[in-house]
């Protein structure tokens, strides 16, 4: 390990805010407390656990506020714009902590690392450490090693699949989350991924199933499969529809997920594994971005709408009961009225039953910041990007609308923060088609119960739970 410290790259930075290195030495990485602070993706969530599993294991005390913490770790997103400038901004803010902490390491992890690896040390001179999503089995060495400089690894890896590290689980949380796959081969135009999470990579199917059985051991009834491009799973002799079955067939496994997949390499054999395994769950996360087939090839999605609708198609005659989410991009590069006319129609069309949207965002290091023009007017991808989320909000209130009067399963998660009308706490937990549901009656976390639905709002469900019957 420390032949590959010596190849880390150091840079000059300038001081802006005093770190006194004295005040650290003398002090091993054990004596040391740690607060990780995590942006972005379920991805982002899963290598947080990663990264607590690692410093714990090296012997570092994990803190859960950044006031108690020796270092603070930030894990952050970069695929978007708006979430870099919020995280510097953050940071800056926890920087404040140093007045108070002088030997405070701050650290700043993940894909937006990896992407502003040359220009954060100058933008925040006050970080310690910038480390990208490949560096976090070297973070114990790396966090004795801060010095006067940022420490730099950004360097990714072709096989970092932190193999046999259990990632650590928050202890509140039901679902766990299970990373299957790392990095991603589509270069998307627009996208950012490729180049901060590095080439894709299946870890063993052993090695999965030994974790999943692990977390079943300690209670979880759910898991949620994650990969940037999920569905492209496979290790050479396991696929993803093979996955998803042997997955599910772990003891103690009620419900299994996974997101997100790619539209392209979703075979009919992952649609068939779905609809006969009955621990997979009616619920897909299917980004299409646009709905037109102009701005569909000038992405580089590789798929058209019609292939698209087609997708839908066969998921909806498998699973009629399937709910379905996705990804949309407005404003991107040259889109049209038209353009954004055909996103609305497919949107219409398919009845999705949320979906996140964004207004486009150039990122540095993409096909599309060197080789396209950012040319929609802020005004105009905002303005676009309102009109969906106005239709959608529509859209998704009467497909909740229509569940009034019917019953669901539900994986009670716990006390909601929703407070009943008459101030009395409420429950919650999620259905098979992950639509969070609220009810009244205290039930433990981890219990499988049935709700009658009495009220719904675009993105909530409330109701009653049925008492068992013998
Ligand atoms: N600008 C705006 N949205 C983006 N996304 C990815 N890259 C960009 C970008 N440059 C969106 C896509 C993707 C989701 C995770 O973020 O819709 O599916």
């Amino acid at each position: 390990m420390s032949d590959t410290l010596l190849e880390l790259p150091l840079l000059d930075s300038v001081e802006a805010a005093p770190r006194t290195t004295s005040a650290r030495q003398g002090r091993t990485p054990s004596s040391r407390s740690v607060y990780v602070e995590t942006y972005g993706c379920q991805m982002n969530v899963a290598d947080s656990e990663t990264v607590t599993s690692i410093l714990g294991s090296a012997g570092f005390a994990l803190v859960s506020t950044p006031e108690e913490a020796d270092i603070i770790l930030i894990n952050t997103c970069a695929v978007r714009e708006n979430a870099e400038a919020r995280v510097i901004g953050r940071a800056s803010q926890l920087n404040g902590l140093r007045r108070a902490r002088p030997n405070l390491t701050l650290g700043i992890l993940g894909c937006m690392a990896q992407h502003l690896a040359t220009t954060l040390p100058t933008r925040a001179p006050w970080v310690d450490l910038v480390a990208g999503p490949d560096a976090y089995s070297r973070l114990p060495e790396l966090l004795a090693q801060t010095a006067d400089e940022t420490l730099l690894d950004t360097r990714l890896s072709r096989s970092e699949n932190y193999i046999g590290i259990d990632p650590k689980r928050r202890s509140n949380s039901t679902n766990a989350w299970v990373t299957i796959i790392r990095g991603c081969d589509k270069f998307c135009t627009f996208c950012i991924v490729p180049y901060v999470r590095g080439r894709e990579r299946s870890l063993p199917a052993e090695e999965i199933i030994r974790q999943v059985r692990g977390l079943a051991a300690e209670g979880f009834r759910e898991v949620t499969l994650l990969g940037q491009t999920v569905n492209s799973y496979n290790d050479g002799h396991t696929d993803f529809a093979q996955l998803l079955r042997d997955v599910a067939g772990v003891d103690g496994i009620r419900r299994v997920r996974f997101t997100s997949p790619y539209p392209v390499d979703f075979t009919d054999r992952v649609i068939e594994a779905m609809a006969t395994t009955p621990q997979v769950c009616p619920s897909l996360h299917l980004p299409v971005q646009s709905g037109s087939e102009t701005q569909l090839a000038s992405m580089q999605r590789g798929y058209t709408a019609a292939h698209y609708r087609d997708l839908v198609g066969r998921l909806r005659a498998a699973m009629p009961d399937i709910a379905l989410t996705t990804d949309i991009i407005t404003g991107f590069c040259s889109e049209t009225e038209e353009d954004f006319q055909q996103t609305v129609d497919l949107m219409q069309e398919i009845r999705f039953d949320s979906a996140y949207m964004f207004k486009y965002s150039e990122r540095s290091g993409t096909h599309a910041a060197r080789a396209m023009v950012d040319d929609v007017p802020e005004a105009v991808k905002k303005e676009r990007l309102q009109r969906i989320i106005g239709m959608q909000e529509g859209i998704s209130r009467e497909i909740n609308a229509a569940m009034v009067g019917r019953n669901v399963e539900v994986l009670v998660e716990g006390e909601s923060r929703r407070r009943a009308d008459d101030g009395t706490a409420t429950y919650y937990g999620r259905s098979p088609q992950s639509k969070t549901t609220i009810f009244a009656q205290p039930v433990p976390a981890h219990r499988i119960i049935h709700v009658a639905v009495e009220r719904t709002s675009s993105h909530t469900l409330f109701g009653r739970v049925i008492p068992p019957t013998e």
